[in-house]
């Protein structure tokens, strides 16, 4: 009888000796039988998380180190795979050691919401695309995003999230940038790490992915990405560096692709120099769903659990090398240390999950109250924004604005409440469609302006939608790009022929303001002839009442891009997604199944807007860009030497409240070989009407610095240093000189 089998036998009775003896209405999530923990040393809180883990490994037999370093399968999710009795019907399952009193571990992808919640008739809420929280250049939006994540987590029953997607931007036709938090390794770090620092708030572990280098979905499972050791640590290993030493991760999932001819899963230099050495990760690495190839390789180059678990890499050939040597015990005591120090640290163990029923209303309003910081104003001509509410009419057009917003696909798909809004059917979202969620556009603008007539076109009929828009004082078009995990966009222009229904749109009403739903970004054609636009990513199931308190000016917008928005895709650094070569841009969105290839990132650490700085480009809308509905003024910089931090002032020139977000980026003086401007510093300045503000800032070490490769390190080189600050990474008015003497 396999392991699994023995586990999936002895599971059954022991949930049903649990569930008869539980008193009604207080079932705790894992009902696991729960042996006397005055026996059990381990217990003590007194003890480190690792010392704990350390007394416990210490009674544990090789066939339980065993069960904890591979998952029990591909359970829910994929069909007719065994379905552990105690699983919670998340992405994957570890069995625990009852006798010891280690929980199980029940993950949930869960990157904007929980995942699968309809396949139990749960309810999720869905938060807004965490590139569009990455907007808000807010940590502490982040930090709520994770713990309402958390929150729910715990009342389904799961103790481990398995989001944290921080690969940067490379290439915004990415089928995951709305899983991830923009191309800056500064803002993305910040924001994914106190973001999972919110989900272990909850006492749920947590996790950072998908390590590393996973920047494109095309041929992701063979594509080979070649990029140098320098290159490498100061763009996406810097990402990850900063989230992890924010977020403490529990876990690392290592991706699906290949770095410098090994897969990430089995790649000595990420796994144990950079991410367990450099990084002083002290969490498990877990594979992403399928992405282990090897036994022995993988375990020695630093792979610390196998997931989903039965593709019989760490199940019993693992047992085997461990007692034939070829792997030493040691590395599965590390592997197992390693876990368990992580279930402690995040106290699964001594505050394991409840279960309950999801506030539906709390998630709702802390969904809203991020959008409402990560919808970005990008045009707003001749003032059309905000709209009077007196306005007498107004035609919405396209998207379902009738009844819902959209949200991402793939593992990172929530559950809409009802079915999806654009059709309803029963039963969960299915994987590659294309949902959205009942927020309504229509029925919250409507609620914001009662005396206008707002109506609907679908824009199926591009007649039809001239023709309402003729007959409104005001025409919002809404256009959107359904993005999913494993398939990219093929090019940068909206699917569908939406930019026609933009220009035939705008041609009809002058005041045509478009509302981008976009995993990412996307060209703009027609920019020149509509007056306003907002991009509002896929932005939750508070996104409509959101949406609404922007239009109407009762929200000031203040977020700004995470990412560039080039023109078109030939300013890219790769014109054409690797491994799309040849597929025309009408191309229906579908996975391309491509063979092995390589794909050399010649733009090195120059992602996004250090990209277009060095090839002088103009992009359509710059990193760091976003406009208020007030103006501000920028003063007085000056740099303090000693501190590394800088100062200056910040003044709300306009005639409303609003919150600005004053950026600061340094360039590395000329000894550093690549002397591209890097953000290094901002803050969200609240202002009041004529009201300034002075703020001192200290700039993040780390983008000071150079990776030395020969020295295998970080490295401060003396020189001058360009500081410049203002609203956005193209606009900085203020310039000064950091000294950093030898
Ligand atoms: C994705 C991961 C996800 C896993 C489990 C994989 O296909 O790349 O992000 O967590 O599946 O669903």
């Amino acid at each position: 009888m396999s392991s699994f089998k023995l586990f999936y036998a002895f599971a059954i009775s022991s949930i049903v000796g649990v569930m008869a003896s539980a008193p009604l209405g207080c079932i705790p999530a894992h009902a696991q039988t729960k042996p006397d923990s005055s026996k059990m040393p381990w217990m003590n809180k007194a003890l480190s998380p690792d010392e704990r883990a350390d007394v416990v490994l210490g009674q544990m037999t090789l066939d339980e180190k065993m069960q904890m370093v591979h998952g029990a399968g591909w359970g829910v999710l994929r069909a007719g795979a065994p379905v552990p009795a105690r699983s919670n019907f998340g992405a994957g399952f570890m069995a625990g050691i009852d006798r010891l009193g280690i929980p199980d571990i029940n993950l949930a992808d869960s990157a904007v919401g929980i995942r699968m919640a309809a396949y139990q008739g749960r309810y999720a809420t869905l938060l807004p695309s965490t590139l569009g929280a990455a907007s808000s250049w807010n940590p502490d939006a982040a930090f709520l995003y994770g713990s309402v994540i958390g929150r729910e987590l715990r009342a389904h029953g799961f103790n481990m999230s398995i989001g944290g997607g921080v690969n940067i931007t490379r290439d915004p036709r990415n089928g995951r940038n709305f899983e991830y938090a923009g191309e800056d390794p500064l803002l993305a770090g910040t924001m994914t790490g106190m973001l999972e620092k919110g989900v272990l708030s909850e006492h749920v572990m947590n996790d950072i992915k998908h390590y590393a280098l996973n920047d494109q979905e095309t041929g992701r499972n063979v594509v080979n990405v070649l990029l140098d050791q320098k290159a490498m640590r100061e763009s996406d290993l810097l990402a990850f560096e900063i989230a992890i030493a924010i977020a403490d991760p529990s876990g690392v999932m290592c991706s699906y692709n290949l770095v410098e001819s090994h897969y990430t899963c089995e790649n000595d230099y990420l796994l144990n120099q950079v991410l367990k050495k450099d990084f002083k990760f002290k969490g498990f690495v877990l594979s992403d769903w399928g992405a282990t190839h090897s036994t022995v390789n993988s375990a020695l180059s630093g792979l610390d659990q196998d997931m989903p678990g039965d593709d019989n890499y760490f199940s019993e050939p693992l047992k085997k090398a461990v007692q034939d040597g070829q792997v030493p015990e040691a590395r599965l005591n590390d592997m197992v240390h390693r876990i368990l120090r992580s279930m402690f640290a995040a106290g699964v163990v001594d505050d394991p999950p409840v279960r309950a029923v999801v506030d539906p209303f709390r998630g709702r309003d802390d969904a809203q109250h991020i959008a409402e910081e990560s919808i970005v104003l990008l045009k707003n001509s001749g003032g059309i924004l905000p709209l009077k509410a007196a306005v007498s009419s107004i035609a919405l057009i396209g998207s379902h604005a009738d009844v819902g917003v959209l949200s991402g696909g793939g593992s990172a798909q929530v559950d809409p409440p009802g079915g999806n809004a654009a059709n309803p059917q029963p039963g969960g979202s299915n994987w590659g469609e294309v949902v959205y969620f009942p927020s309504s556009p229509l029925k919250n603008i409507q609620a914001k302006s009662p005396q206008a007539s707002v109506k609907y076109a679908d824009g199926k009929d591009t007649a039809a939608a001239v023709q309402l828009a003729k007959a409104s004082t005001v025409a919002i078009v809404f256009v959107n790009q359904p993005m999913y995990e494993s398939v990219d966009a093929v090019t940068l222009s909206l699917p569908k022929n939406q930019d026609a229904l933009v220009e035939a749109v705008a041609s009809a009403n002058p005041n045509t303001i478009v509302v981008l739903e976009t995993g990412g970004p996307v060209s703009m054609p027609w920019i020149q002839h509509v007056k306003g636009v907002l991009e509002i990513w896929y932005p939750g199931i508070g996104g409509a009442q959101a949406l609404a308190n922007i239009l109407f000016g009762e929200v000031n917008p203040s977020a700004k891009l995470p990412v560039t928005f080039a023109k078109d895709d030939a300013q890219l650094p790769h014109p054409v997604v690797s491994g799309l070569e040849g597929v025309p841009a009408s191309a229906p969105s579908r996975e391309h199944k491509v063979k092995p290839f390589d794909l050399t990132y010649t733009e090195g650490a120059k992602v996004g807007y250090k990209w277009f700085e060095a090839t002088k480009a103009q992009p359509l809308f710059p990193f760091g860009f976003g406009l208020s509905y007030t103006t501000y003024a920028y003063s007085g910089l000056t740099v303090d030497d000693a501190n590394r931090t800088v100062h200056f002032t910040v003044r709300n020139t306009g005639a409303c409240e609003g919150t600005e977000i004053a950026e600061v980026y340094v360039a590395l003086p000329s000894a550093a070989k690549e002397n591209y401007k890097r953000l290094a510093a901002w803050q969200r300045v609240k202002l009041a009407p004529g009201q300034s503000r002075e703020v001192t800032l200290p700039l993040h070490p780390l983008t000071l610095t150079v990776f030395n490769t020969d020295q295998n390190g970080w490295q401060l080189l003396p020189g001058d240093y360009n500081v410049t600050a203002g609203p956005s990474s193209s606009d900085t008015p203020l310039k000064a000189t950091l000294h950093v003497y030898p």
